[in-house]
């Protein structure tokens, strides 16, 4: 097996943040033949979901004190959701995300609506749940040469693989630019919104007690020589102000890197096939599924819709693992011992930026003093919509209620 490791810078500078040396990884012929086959098997006997909605805590830490009740016909105003318990509007949980992605038009500058920039931000992910699989395909990425990247990366620290996801893009389907969300030992996912966590990663402020991360995104399909497949994975290793690199997407090759000090993206893909994405609707249950032949087909609620060729998606295995200094700071996460919560998080803010976000009216104003200072996306040129208020007015059973947990 022809195994080519290309090592792409191991430092970052612009970053204060430095938990981790942050670097990307490249490499190609990871698998044999019947290692892909494997893999294509699992995800060929999954069902694979649309991305699940909004990651909004299910705690009373959802909100910064931005929290309001639903009006009268159950709908929240603009860049507001329903949180979990259905009770009260909360900022989107990726405010940051969605944001960028309506201004711009995403990284390949689509000027579309904002449902069809929504359709088009959808694809599907599921984790792979079955234990028995979960451990053939740790097997398999043990035999990898990805594991031998992991380990550089992680250095002497002890690595846990704490998911595997399968990712499904169609024809027309784009991934907007995002910073994955971190852990903190101190730090409960449910004690603080998801924007909230991700810009106090990126601050540096709680840097001793972040959990390094690492990911892998593989492909099972994929050819460079198709100039117009489109789907590069995108990234700023240099930080938002440096320069856009990017992988095509390439069967049998892998991208390690960590997601959530790295901005990243995925272009759309297949751009020129003549397909846009279907328009789903977050309130059915959107599935893909294999039919045999080497087809896939959509389900909406049940009922068997668009059928695509295996070659016209782009099927990605993507697993998530943390990497603890030490047995010490593997317990302390593993039990959670200090109990932050968002209101400890805007303290530390505040005290860092000299200014009051914990008790100030307006919420707005303290989310987007937060975002300015900590929470930067690469400049991708275009302006597809200038007006927030456009952005994504949240209803309970909204078609436009606005996706993105990118926790895979
Ligand atoms: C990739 O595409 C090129 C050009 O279309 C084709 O010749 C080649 O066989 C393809 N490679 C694979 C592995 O499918
Ligand atoms: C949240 O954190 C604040 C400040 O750090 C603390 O005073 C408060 O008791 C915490 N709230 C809960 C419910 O734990």
């Amino acid at each position: 097996m022809n195994t080519l490791l290309v090592f792409f810078s191991i430092l970052i500078s612009y970053c204060n943040c430095n938990v981790s040396p942050v670097g990307v990884q490249y490499l190609e012929n990871i698998w044999s033949d019947e290692m892909m086959d494997k893999i294509r098997e699992v995800f060929r006997e999954s069902t694979i979901t649309d991305m699940a909605a909004d990651d909004i805590p299910a705690s009373q830490f959802d909100n910064i004190g931005e929290s309001l009740p639903l009006d009268p016909n159950g709908r929240c105003p603009a860049e507001y959701t329903v949180n979990k318990q259905g009770t009260r509007c909360v900022f989107i949980g990726r405010i940051d995300v969605a944001t960028e992605y309506v201004k711009t038009g995403g990284i390949s500058r689509q000027r579309k609506s904002i449902e069809g920039l929504y359709s088009a931000a959808n694809p599907f992910i599921s984790k792979v749940q079955n234990g028995a699989r979960r451990e053939e395909l740790a097997e398999i990425m043990a035999k990898s040469p990805v594991s031998g990247a992991l380990e550089n990366t992680c250095q002497e620290g002890i690595l846990r693989n704490v998911v595997m996801t399968m990712l499904i893009m169609l024809p027309g389907q784009t991934v907007p630019v995002h910073y994955d969300i971190p852990l903190f030992s101190d730090l409960p996912k449910a004690n603080a919104p998801a924007w909230l966590q991700v810009a106090y990663a990126l601050s540096g402020l709680n840097k001793d007690r972040e959990i390094r991360q690492v990911q892998t995104i593989t492909y099972l399909t994929g050819n460079a020589s198709n100039s117009n497949q489109g789907g590069d994975f995108v990234y700023w290793l240099e930080g938002p102000q440096g320069p856009m690199e990017s992988f095509p997407v390439v069967a049998n090759s892998a991208i390690v890197t960590d997601g959530v000090h790295v901005a990243h993206a995925v272009k759309v893909w297949q751009p020129e096939s003549g397909h846009s994405a279907p328009k789903l609707n977050k309130d059915d249950q959107n599935e893909i599924r294999y039919i045999g032949d080497s087809k896939w087909q959509i389900f909406i609620n049940g009922v068997g819709e668009k059928v695509y060729e295996e070659s016209e998606l782009r099927m990605s295995f993507i697993s998530r693992y943390i990497c603890f200094r030490d047995q010490e700071e593997e317990n302390s996460y593993t039990f959670q011992s200090g109990q932050k919560n968002a209101t400890s998080v805007l303290e530390e803010m505040s005290e860092a930026l000299e200014t009051d976000l914990v008790t100030g009216e307006n919420r707005k104003t303290a989310r987007d003093t937060i975002l300015t200072n900590y929470l930067q996306y690469p400049a991708t040129g275009g302006l597809n919509y200038c007006v927030l208020p456009e952005l994504v007015p949240g209803t309970a059973g909204s078609v436009l209620k606005f996706i993105f947990s990118y926790i895979c």
